[in-house]
């Protein structure tokens, strides 16, 4: 590479907190959600103690892991970014690249480059096989970068939430209901299921397969346990499952809803189904769902699910 008149190091995180949640509260802030706003205003906050109380910190430990490099500029201030999380993919160590920033005036310096190739050849050297990431789709400029930089995209997704405290739509009519799932459709499901969440995207949608367990004794399990967490199918007049649902806890504001409809489902149907779905769902959260890109808007948006965004699931072989 060229001339760079910067510094790349690792991330300390007693000293970088602030600056770091600064930075991406700086980047990011239009999309990001309320979640996102307040873990960095914990960050900078907690960040800004540690600089004050260098001692204290050492000595009580400082509370939060942010593995990655930043870009220094000749003051030492930090001027970007990039996270690198590690995580197993079929017993593959790989590593999730976030949060790839850039301070506004240092743009188109090659500065995310930079990081980005530290962050290879550091990885490649812990031994990971590929680089991961998400770009959005509303930040264009993002996805040019990474397909600058050799990656490959494996899918396209679309993030619909529905929002907290909606009762679901009015759907008396609906030829549909929900029960548990037998046993005997595991195979069926688990073929279904894969179509639409493939292992390229399903590493990092907090998928544990403990939720989809079938049969009466694991339905009975599941409603003890949580009745979040349950799994269910989604009946149609004569009798055979359509679809199936199932809700998982995720964090304070949100849940996620796993929906796999059976092969040619019209969208008229689908609309009541996911309807059926929203009403049942009980939790005091909003729902989050993930799906195809590929898939028509128009079976969310009736449902009452507003879009967040569309990401490229990008990779990177090591
Ligand atoms: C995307 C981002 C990280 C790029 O940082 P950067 O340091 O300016 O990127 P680089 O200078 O290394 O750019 C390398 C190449 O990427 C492409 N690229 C970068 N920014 C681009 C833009 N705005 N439009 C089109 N292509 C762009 C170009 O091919 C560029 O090469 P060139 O300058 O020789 O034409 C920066 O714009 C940013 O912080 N954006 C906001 C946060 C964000 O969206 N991060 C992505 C996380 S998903």
């Amino acid at each position: 590479m060229d001339y760079f008149p910067y510094h790349i190091r690792p991330i300390e995180p007693e000293k970088d907190a602030e600056p770091i949640a600064k930075l991406v509260l700086n980047c990011f802030r239009p999309w990001l959600d309320k979640e996102n706003i307040n873990y960095l205003h914990q960050l900078r906050d907690t960040g800004a103690e540690a600089l004050a109380h260098p001692v204290w910190t050492k000595l009580s430990g400082f509370p939060y892991n942010i593995p990655g490099l930043v870009c220094t500029d000749k003051d030492g201030s930090i001027i970007g970014l990039v996270n690198t999380y590690s995580f197993f993919q079929k017993e593959r160590k790989c590593c999730l690249i976030s949060n790839v920033c850039v301070d506004p005036s240092h743009r188109r310096e090659g500065i995310a480059s930079h990081l980005l190739h530290e962050a290879e050849s550091s990885q490649h050297t812990a031994g990971a096989y590929g680089l991961y990431l998400q770009a959005r789709m509303e930040i264009p400029e993002t996805y040019f970068f990474y397909k600058h930089n050799g990656f490959s995209v494996t899918d396209f997704r679309d993030t619909w939430i529905y929002p907290s405290g909606k009762k679901g739509s009015e759907n008396e009519h609906s030829e549909f209901h929900t029960g548990i799932v037998p046993s005997s459709e595991r195979e069926n499901f688990q073929k279904h299921f894969q179509n639409r969440y493939p292992e390229t995207v399903l590493w990092n949608l907090n998928y544990t397969s403990a939720i989809f367990k079938f049969g009466r004794i694991n339905d009975l399990y599941n409603r003890l346990t949580s009745s979040v967490n349950r799994f269910r199918s989604v009946i149609g007049e004569n009798g055979e499952t359509k679809a199936w649902g199932a809700y998982q806890q995720l964090s304070d504001n949100f849940d996620q809803l796993w929906y796999v409809p059976m092969d040619l489902l019209d969208a008229a149907r689908q609309i009541r189904i996911l309807a059926l779905l929203c009403k049942e769902y009980k939790g005091k959260k909003a729902l989050k769902l993930d799906v195809p890109a590929s898939e028509s808007d128009e079976i969310f948006k009736k449902t009452g699910f507003i879009k967040q965004q569309t990401l490229a699931w990008m990779w990177k072989r090591l």
